[in-house]
């Protein structure tokens, strides 16, 4: 699948903005601050409706504008058109001109799998910013899995809701705990079988690309789960052995919501062992794995993007990357020094130059 145009409208610093893109190679270049990251934010908030920066969705807004809008013409066995439209009342989205009323029901259509320095987060930070990536990325690929997600939220929300009353009042119905709890296991299995297949598929490939890039061998992710290996009844004993202790804290200790990921070099955890380099190319390296999952569960192609992936990698390195990209795959590569990149990629690259919110386009 391919992003062929896009309209921006007041998304940040753009206030129009109309572009067409290659289908293979996209350049996008320009100094600090210009635009070259709000560029490709676009195409992903248009993919998933929320940015990858974390930012809240009034901040995508143009300073001083009530609204923006972001279309996009995408083609893959056809051409179809999305549009997303963030105001104060909220946001609307539409599919070839139609609104589509359930935000779970436009998401995970186009699949952008985007690498950003931010990424790194995923080995350095806490377990829940791990979580947070990690259904991020298998969302982007199926929204069966977003809606798993947010059916076992509503749950644990309403199972620890329970809980707190519990400790509160001790007049309070046992059964309906069990009915929650059982609920929550399944749906808890489920997840648990999305994260193992999407890691084992992961670790599949993962090793392989960060060789080629590296040339060290011995990358894998390790998935963290207490639901892993467990049948129904198993988890259920478990529940009850904590759920005293559940009733105090108010809290459900047990579940899909505490699992984990480590990415690993040789059996070293490269949160702890890893230097800024390793981490960031076991990062690209986990993004292309993604790549060939999607293409086999989906049977098209992502859209791939690359912000700012050079700075801090080392030539050689960037060579071996850029060597292993399937050139098949559209993709958009940002950077403030084009001259870095690898001439062969240049040449089949439509170049974009992004100078504040506004963009010159070179053949
Ligand atoms: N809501 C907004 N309204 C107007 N301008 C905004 C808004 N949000 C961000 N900006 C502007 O966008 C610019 C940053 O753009 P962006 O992050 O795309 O830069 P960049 O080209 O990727 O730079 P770098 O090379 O440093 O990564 C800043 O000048 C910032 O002030
Ligand atoms: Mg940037």
């Amino acid at each position: 699948m391919q992003v062929r145009q896009l309209k921006l409208v007041n998304f940040r610093n753009y206030k129009n903005l109309e572009v067409t893109f290659s289908p293979r190679y996209n350049l996008i270049y320009g100094n600090n601050g210009m635009g070259k990251t709000n560029l490709i934010e676009a195409i992903f908030v248009l993919a998933l409706t929320k940015s990858f920066r974390g930012s809240l969705d009034k901040v995508l807004i143009m300073n001083d504008e009530k609204s923006l809008t972001i279309e996009g013409v995408i083609s893959s066995l056809i051409n179809t058109n999305y549009q997303i439209t963030i105001s104060n009342e909220g946001k609307k989205v539409k599919i070839n001109d139609n609104n589509v009323k359930k935000l779970s029901d436009y998401i995970s259509r186009i699949t952008v799998i985007l690498f950003s320095s931010l990424d790194l987060r995923m080995i350095k930070d806490t377990p829940s910013v791990r979580r947070k990536n990690l259904n991020i990325d298998i969302s982007s690929m199926d929204n069966c899995y977003l809606k798993l997600l947010s059916n076992y939220n509503k749950l644990l929300k309403q199972r620890n809701i329970y809980l707190k009353s519990m400790n509160i009042n001790s007049n309070t119905d046992n059964d309906y705990l069990e009915v929650v709890t059982d609920k929550l296991i399944d749906i808890g299995l489920e997840i648990n079988k999305y994260r193992t297949d999407f890691i084992n598929k992961i670790n599949e490939n993962i090793s392989n690309i960060y060789k080629k890039i590296t040339c060290e061998k011995g990358l894998c992710i390790e998935y963290i789960s207490s639901f892993t290996n467990n049948t129904k009844e198993e988890l259920k004993n478990n529940f009850k052995k904590v759920f005293q202790r559940d009733i105090i804290l108010g809290k459900t200790q047990i579940g899909v919501h505490h699992d984990d990921l480590n990415f690993k070099l040789n059996g070293f955890n490269l949160r702890d062992y890893g230097s800024e380099g390793q981490q960031k190319n076991a990062i690209i390296s986990y993004k292309l794995a993604e790549i060939e999952f999607f293409k086999e569960k989906n049977n098209d192609e992502p859209i791939l993007i690359l912000d700012d992936l050079f700075s801090e990698l080392d030539n050689e390195k960037i060579n071996n990357l850029l060597n292993i990209l399937d050139e098949n795959i559209q993709t958009f590569i940002t950077t403030t020094n084009i001259d870095i990149v690898d001439e062969k990629i240049k040449e089949q690259s439509k170049k974009i130059v992004v100078e504040n919110g506004k963009i010159k386009e070179e053949l």
